[in-house]
């Protein structure tokens, strides 16, 4: 039997479609990478979410962090992503960003980086589950638009606590509930856990939107049809292998053709890339880094293998040369070797065999 992954997914007044989400990747999904997502995909993207900014340090709302929250136009709806380990700090956070008007907001409990679990913050607050609850309960008291939860199933294997942690949730209001099915100590290795992150959804009525390892529009979908308990699922690190995902995955719910990008597109859409990043305070210098961030995922999906290109791209020492490289391999070398990108190719976006969970 066929089952319908294109689900209604709505929260208070907001439509969210396709029910595939931009996942936060800080350092990844500014402003610049999230408008070229949404031209690629004409305008078709379910909700973006901003990188994380910190509670700690008050009022929040510093040029640096109201850079990182802010939307483009047009981009709707949106989620603010704030972290840190103070509920009253998050709170009055809630308050300060709220005056922003994005259309949610979001706390990360799932951040498994030192910097952030050191000082009580991501999924630390897996550990210390009364500090999350009040956490939410003292944001949803002064919040007039809907909380969201972004966490993992657990901290680590012998402790998966996701189902209490949905049911805290939901009992405190939170009305869309995302679940990275890695734990603390997994960090990104190994493979998601999605029967951890069903069994929660099973477990609550507010919509549960499951993450990790998607690697194409296909396998969005094949992810919604093995679970029906989820309104969606959310993409992250696919995006930097292949920024027509969004795309990909409007088409393929709209019932239209996969598109696949040819070496024009490709070129086409490093160059908006930096228009955008420019746009957006980057200078030609500065945006090497970002640039060869993309262009090194992109290029491992190129078939066949392109190893010496890629490598001889990857360690031009400046944006000119990159781009003299890239621009030759593009419009030279692409057709003449029949290169053709296939970014469905890698299934597991991190090398990773299996999950350290046990069914
Ligand atoms: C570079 C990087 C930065 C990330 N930053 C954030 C973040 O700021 N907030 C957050 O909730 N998750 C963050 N994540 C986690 C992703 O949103 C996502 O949950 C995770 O990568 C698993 O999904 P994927 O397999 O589709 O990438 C980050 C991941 C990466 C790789």
């Amino acid at each position: 039997m066929l089952i319908e992954v294109d689900r209604v997914l709505e929260v208070k007044n907001s439509r969210i479609w396709p029910n595939v989400i931009v996942s936060p990747m800080a350092g990844v999904t500014d402003i610049a990478f999230r408008k070229l997502l949404w031209e690629l995909a004409d305008k078709r993207i379910g909700l973006t979410v901003s990188e994380f900014i910190s509670v700690e340090a008050q009022p929040v709302l510093t040029p640096r962090n109201l850079q990182a929250i802010t939307p483009f136009a047009g981009e709707k709806p949106f989620a603010v992503q704030l972290f840190g380990a103070s509920p009253k700090k998050m709170a009055q956070a809630v308050i300060e960003v709220q005056e922003l008007k994005p259309d949610f907001i979001e706390i990360n409990a799932g951040c498994p980086m030192k910097a952030v679990i050191g000082r009580g913050g991501g999924s630390s607050l897996l550990k210390d589950l009364p500090r999350l609850q009040k956490m939410l309960h003292l944001s949803r008291k002064v919040l007039d638009i809907p909380l969201l939860l972004k966490t993992r199933i657990g901290w680590d294997q012998e402790s998966i606590n996701i189902v209490e942690v949905a049911r805290i949730a939901e009992g405190e209001g939170v009305e869309m509930l995302t679940i990275h099915g890695r734990t603390r100590e997994q960090a990104y290795k190994g493979l998601a856990h999605w029967p951890s992150i069903a069994k929660a959804a099973q477990s609550v009525k507010i919509p549960v939107i499951g993450n990790g390892d998607i690697a194409t529009a296909e396998g969005a979908r094949q992810r919604l049809q093995q679970y029906p308990e989820l309104a969606g699922v959310s993409v992250g690190l696919a995006l930097m292998h292949n920024p027509w995902l969004m795309a990909q995955v409007a088409d393929l719910w709209s019932g239209l053709p996969v598109k696949v990008p040819g070496a024009m597109d490709l070129q086409q859409m490093f160059q908006r890339y930096m228009d955008l990043l420019i746009e957006n305070g980057y200078t030609m210098d500065s945006l090497a880094g970002r640039l060869k961030q993309l262009v090194a995922r992109i290029l491992r999906f190129i078939e066949p293998d392109i190893y010496d290109i890629r490598h001889e791209i990857l360690t031009s020492t400046h944006t000119a040369e990159l781009l003299d490289k890239l621009w030759h391999f593009l419009e030279k070398e692409y057709k003449y070797r029949g290169c053709v990108f296939v970014p469905g190719r890698i299934k597991n976006l991190n090398g990773a065999g299996s999950t350290t969970i046990e069914e």
